[in-house]
């Protein structure tokens, strides 16, 4: 059972096969096999050319006039599965259209985990754009070491399968509520500093 169909307690539909160029790109990096016990890291993907720094610390990334489409709630885990107090959580994605604010800050943002490791953000069903097939929401996601990279596929949206970065371990199970927004549940397994890589008392006192 994956960490995503334990947090959802429910069997998923066929998630498809991974897409051409997931997790293939140069500097993503294979996600490796978990060791006895360990959870599945999540797998690492594209940044794309539209990260910005800046965005401002906030869960709800909608703007006048749009309708909350989608609530994404989960949790940050180290890979033995403990929870990531204080992780920052960075979304990002294109307006409904598919273009991305290069300018201001339209649906971008983070958040901090909570005690129990968890997250929460509202935001639109992004469009999609050349050359994706996928609607897809970009994320970073950092503990205490360095940030992954990655993107959230979103369930029952089309194009899933036809994008060359779709993955199937980054498919976010979905409920629809009776107003029709989406429920997604996802959680961010990653793997933090060991012993060795710490350098200073305060990253050794700040590991999870
Ligand atoms: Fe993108």
């Amino acid at each position: 059972m994956t960490v995503q169909e334990q947090a959802t307690g429910r069997e998923l539909v066929d998630r498809g096969v991974p897409g051409a160029q997931a997790g293939r790109r140069p500097g993503v990096r294979q996600t490796p096999a978990p060791g006895p016990g360990e959870l599945q890291q999540t797998p690492q993907e594209i940044e794309g050319p539209y990260y910005r720094l800046g965005t401002p610390q906030r869960s709800n990334l909608l703007e006048p006039g749009d309708k909350p489409e989608i609530v994404l709630t989960g949790r940050v885990l180290n890979e033995k599965g403990t929870p990531i107090p204080g992780a920052v959580v960075s979304f990002w994605s294109s307006d409904a259209a598919g273009n991305y604010d290069m300018v201001g800050y339209r649906y971008n943002g983070w958040v901090a985990t909570d005690e129990q490791g968890r997250y929460a953000v509202t935001t639109i069903i992004p469009g999609c754009y050349e050359p994706r097939e996928a609607k897809h929401i970009h994320v970073k996601v950092q503990g205490n070491s360095r940030p992954i990279t990655t993107q959230l596929y979103i369930e029952g949206e089309p194009g899933n399968t036809d994008d060359d970065f779709y993955h199937p371990a980054l498919l976010v199970p979905c409920t629809v509520d009776e107003n029709g927004v989406k429920h997604g549940t996802y959680d961010f397994v990653i793997k933090q500093v060991t012993d060795a890589e710490n350098v200073t008392p305060e990253s050794l006192a700040a590991r999870v």
